[in-house]
């Protein structure tokens, strides 16, 4: 089976997770798009969504799903989105599609968040896949100073900017034994606007497409 068929069967797993007149946040990928697919079937059922990234709202107006702004909408009962990497405590790496920060805004802003991936995304320590860090672009060798003593290569992501306006640099070489430590020193470094770690704000569920059916992981 190949891995675009265990990213679909984990995005129709998830619509078990919506109820009649949800506004969920959506997030941003191609395991997010097939979400959107099966959301679309849907729509009828729900009331609307808030988008990760402009790739996002670009998807769900062709689908015919609103797409509500987060300050109008509130706390939200769910949020669903894919990821790079997880580890069996549900801990993340983000941001391979560049939309980290506003995903974080909404999981953060979430009561559940449901991750949909294909079962190749699950492994023992995160870090293999560089760790994308969104940074204010005036801030990039600063920050890459800042990385390289943590041990960390950064590397700019070519011909890419988020659509908050500012850079992407992946860190490779980060072998990240302590996710939370990690996350919040990241984020404590002037210039980062977000880590794609999420570690402080794990997912709740993981939903994780295998060629046997979706395996279900809870924290
Ligand atoms: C987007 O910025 C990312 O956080 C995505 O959630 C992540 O890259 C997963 O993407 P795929 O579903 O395409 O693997």
């Amino acid at each position: 089976m190949s891995s675009d068929d265990m990213k679909k069967r984990a995005a129709e797993a998830a619509l078990e997770y919506i109820e009649d007149n949800m506004v969920l946040g959506v997030g941003t990928g191609s395991t997010v798009d097939y979400f959107i697919d099966a959301l679309s079937r849907i729509k009828h059922r729900i009331e609307g969504v808030v988008s990760s990234s402009e790739a996002t709202t670009r998807r769900l107006k062709t689908s015919g799903i609103p797409v509500l702004d987060l300050n109008a909408a509130g706390p939200l009962p769910l949020y669903v989105d894919g990821a790079d990497e997880a580890n069996r405590h549900l801990q993340l790496i983000k941001g391979g599609g560049g939309a980290l920060t506003r995903e974080k805004i909404i999981a953060a802003a979430s009561e559940r968040f449901v991750c949909i991936a294909d079962q190749s995304k699950l492994v023992d320590v995160l870090g293999t896949f560089p760790l994308p860090v969104e940074v204010i672009p005036m801030a990039r060798s600063h920050v890459g100073r800042e990385l390289l003593k943590r041990g960390g290569q950064p590397v700019l992501r070519e011909n890419f900017i988020t659509d908050n306006g500012n850079l992407i640099l992946d860190v490779y070489n980060l072998l990240i034994l302590e996710p939370t430590r990690l996350e919040a020193e990241l984020n404590n470094i002037a210039g980062i606007v977000a880590v794609g770690l999420f570690a402080l704000r794990p997912a709740d569920v993981l939903l994780l497409g295998t060629p046997d059916g979706v395996r279900a992981m809870r924290s």
